[in-house]
């Protein structure tokens, strides 16, 4: 498949053949990431910018880490030092740094919209790593592979529980999009506060109650309760929210055989996910982590080196 994407800015752009194509590549990148050298030659004298406006530990370092076994060159920018602080605009960044003549730009920032706003500037490929409460494409991706893994491709009849706070989740507006194109149902469960307006129009069904959303799902992903987004007091109690909307072991009993819980991290044990659940065998959140570096090297390959048919088509020089 000739890659015909600029830029990744969210799911939506992608058909399910694509999507199948990025995981397809993806488990190839696992397999070299399993590999005593992890290191391939495949983007030698690529350059990528990684621009990070908000705190990351797994997208920033996996796309680095990404980056560099794919051979590629990578720079990383956070916000507290660049020039923004001193008053230079976002605009003005993304034309400084274009000036530079990366391949890529990967950027994180809190702003809905900001990977899209620099797209429709540059010429290189812009990656979306999570802007606001928008997307964050390459998580879902990495949960697409998980759950393939899992589910030896087949996602059709399967269902899937997101938990928690939806609201302002990036990570289950990206996962029901994409879930839905696989074949999956998705179920979506929280307080009433955290969940967003017009769910009506959204291919998913809502419950209120845990226990009666977990019943014969194959699979619950859980949110972290997004409080960097969160402007009034939209969770009165903390420990009434854990007690009501926390997922436990109770919960995963009432789940289809081998239901498996994913989060896209970072994990707050005790409060949306009960410690027990987090570390038993049911749980792949450990694997996501693994998953996502695979899957960022895949997209790192496809949208760098779409203008190189003779890499791009046949195949993935090693
Ligand atoms: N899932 C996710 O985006 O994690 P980070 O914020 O650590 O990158």
């Amino acid at each position: 498949m000739q890659w015909r994407h600029k830029d990744l800015l969210d799911v939506s752009q992608l058909n399910a053949d694509e999507v199948r194509h990025i995981l397809t590549t993806a488990a190839y990148f696992r397999e070299i990431n399993s590999r005593p050298v992890k290191k391939v030659p495949t983007l030698k004298g690529r350059s990528v910018v990684l621009f990070f406006a908000e705190p990351s530990t797994r997208t920033k370092t996996s796309f680095d880490m990404a980056g560099k076994r794919l051979s590629a060159d990578t720079f990383a920018l956070g916000k507290s030092g660049s020039s923004i602080v001193k008053g230079e605009s976002l605009k003005d960044t993304a034309l400084t740094l274009q000036a530079m003549n990366p391949d890529g730009i990967v950027i994180r920032h809190s702003s809905s919209g900001a990977a899209q706003f620099l797209a429709e500037r540059l010429e290189c490929s812009v990656i979306n790593a999570g802007d606001g409460r928008h997307a964050h494409p390459t998580q879902a991706l990495l949960d697409a592979l998980t759950f393939s893994r899992r589910w030896k491709g087949d996602f059709v009849g399967k269902t899937v529980l997101i938990l928690g706070d939806i609201a302002h989740s990036r990570v289950a507006r990206s996962n029901v999009i994409l879930l839905n194109m696989l074949g999956a149902r998705v179920r979506l469960c929280g307080p009433r506060t955290l969940l967003p307006p017009r769910l009506d129009t959204w291919p998913v069904e809502v419950f209120s109650d845990l226990l009666t959303a977990c019943r014969g799902v194959d699979a619950v992903m859980c949110l972290r309760l997004q409080l960097e987004r969160m402007h009034a007091g939209l969770i009165p109690d903390m420990r009434e929210y854990s007690r009501t909307f926390g997922l436990g072991a109770r919960h995963l009993r009432l789940a289809a055989p081998g239901c498996c819980v994913l989060h896209p991290g970072p994990i707050n044990r005790g409060v949306e996910i009960d410690s027990d659940v987090a570390d038993s065998a049911e749980s792949l959140i450990l694997e996501q982590v693994e998953n996502g570096v695979a899957v960022r090297m895949a997209l790192l390959f496809l949208y760098l080196t779409r203008k190189s048919p003779e890499m791009n088509q046949s195949g993935i020089p090693e």
